[in-house]
């Protein structure tokens, strides 16, 4: 019998091919390729770097050099408060608190600007899952108060932060905007010029002055990055401004293999789900497994595929031999998904746990981090 090697790649999975599209045609580079550089500059990369998750980014290089030299350097990232904070929010929150631990100056925005203008949800619960959801659970993943992190909602923020949302409108024309995001409305129009004020006010002499800026996204969000870095180029003479450096991720998938998103939430785990309803849905959840035992045991899974997998890489598993041991046996078919999913319903339940203490004592928490405002 023709035995078929088995390749152990635990990583290939990471960079599917929609996302070299952006690549091609929008400059992104490979995460790849700064990666050593990672090592020598920040030591350990995180491990969404280490494993391709973190696949794409604009400048980084500049990152790294200015880290190196001493030179400041500045995290900017934001969330929109349109639902509960998940599985998929953690990576980012995973990226804030590992720049944190480097000594980066830190901005996160709450845009709950942009959740009422454009996503048009009401005021009053923005703000309370602002709160309540978003910033309680950062803390609770470990994010520090320190004089170097900075935690605001768009509408209540220092008056030299709108100044630059006034002044930016003027230099640019509406067919640029529209040639970056296609059609618009005014309340696209004002949230894209904000975001370019949360991307760009950490550079001005207001917010200490000059700073390399790096912004973790997903990358829905590059037209935004393309955007601001258009801004800067023109405002770089009048406000001495520069062009901030991004970074991609790419989207955890919903349980179902489709989007995660708190808009589906049997598909998606929050941080807040009691453990049972975690469990519950984990245990239903789409893997690369076969039709029969039979064909699996055969065969071997498709961990690619595989919903359950992507947790492990993305959340569960912080050491990559554990993970490769994993992917391998699935692989060669010895792991079937009934005990993987055992295991990783262990893990989950483990992990939340502990945090949904944390979150708890957070929550009382939030209002030493952030201003919210009155209405
Ligand atoms: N538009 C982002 C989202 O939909 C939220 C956001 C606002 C943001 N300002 C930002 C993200 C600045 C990064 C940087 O999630």
């Amino acid at each position: 019998m023709e035995e078929k090697p088995v390749r152990l790649d635990p990583w290939a999975s990471a960079v599917k091919l929609e996302y070299d599209k952006l690549f091609r045609y929008f400059g992104i580079k490979p995460f790849q390729e700064v990666l050593p550089r990672v090592s020598q500059v920040f030591g350990d990369p995180l491990h969404l770097m280490r494993r391709g998750v973190i696949f794409g980014h604009r400048d980084y290089d500049k990152i790294l050099e200015a880290y190196k030299s001493g030179e400041r350097v500045a995290l900017v990232t934001g969330f929109m408060p349109s639902g509960k904070f998940h599985f998929g929010h953690k990576m980012v929150a995973d990226q804030i608190i590992y720049y944190q631990k480097l000594g980066f100056e830190i901005f996160i925005v709450i845009a709950d600007a942009e959740a009422y203008a454009v996503r048009k949800l009401d005021r009053k619960k923005v703000i309370e899952i602002g709160l309540y959801e978003y910033v309680a659970n950062l803390i609770a993943l470990g994010l520090e108060k320190n004089k170097h992190t900075h935690i605001y909602f768009q509408t209540n923020y220092e008056k030299p932060y709108y100044r630059l949302i006034q002044m930016f409108s003027r230099k640019i024309t509406m067919a640029e905007m529209e040639a970056i995001y296609g059609d618009l409305e005014p309340g696209k129009v004002v949230a894209a010029l904000t975001q370019a004020a949360d991307i760009l006010h950490p550079q001005l002499e207001y917010f200490g002055g000059f700073k390399y800026v790096v912004v973790p996204v997903g990358a829905d969000q590059d037209p935004h990055i393309r955007f601001t870095r258009d801004i800067a180029d023109r405002f770089e003479n009048e406000l001495g401004l520069r062009r901030p450096a991004s970074t991609y991720h790419r989207f955890q998938t919903g349980l179902d293999g489709n989007k995660m998103s708190s808009s589906r939430p049997d598909y998606t785990i929050f941080l807040s789900d009691p453990v049972d309803v975690a469990v519950r849905k984990l245990k239903r959840a789409l893997t690369g497994g076969r039709a029969t035992v039979e064909e699996q045991r055969r065969l071997g899974g498709v961990p690619e595929n595989c919903t359950i997998y992507e947790f492990y890489v993305y959340h569960l598993l912080q050491d990559d031999r554990e993970l490769a041991r994993i992917y391998s046996e699935c692989k060669e078919g010895r792991l079937l998904c009934g005990p993987d999913k055992q295991y990783a319903a262990e893990l989950l339940a483990k992990f939340l746990e502990e945090h949904q203490r944390r979150l708890e004592k957070a929550r009382d928490r939030v209002l030493d981090y952030v201003e919210p405002p009155e209405f």
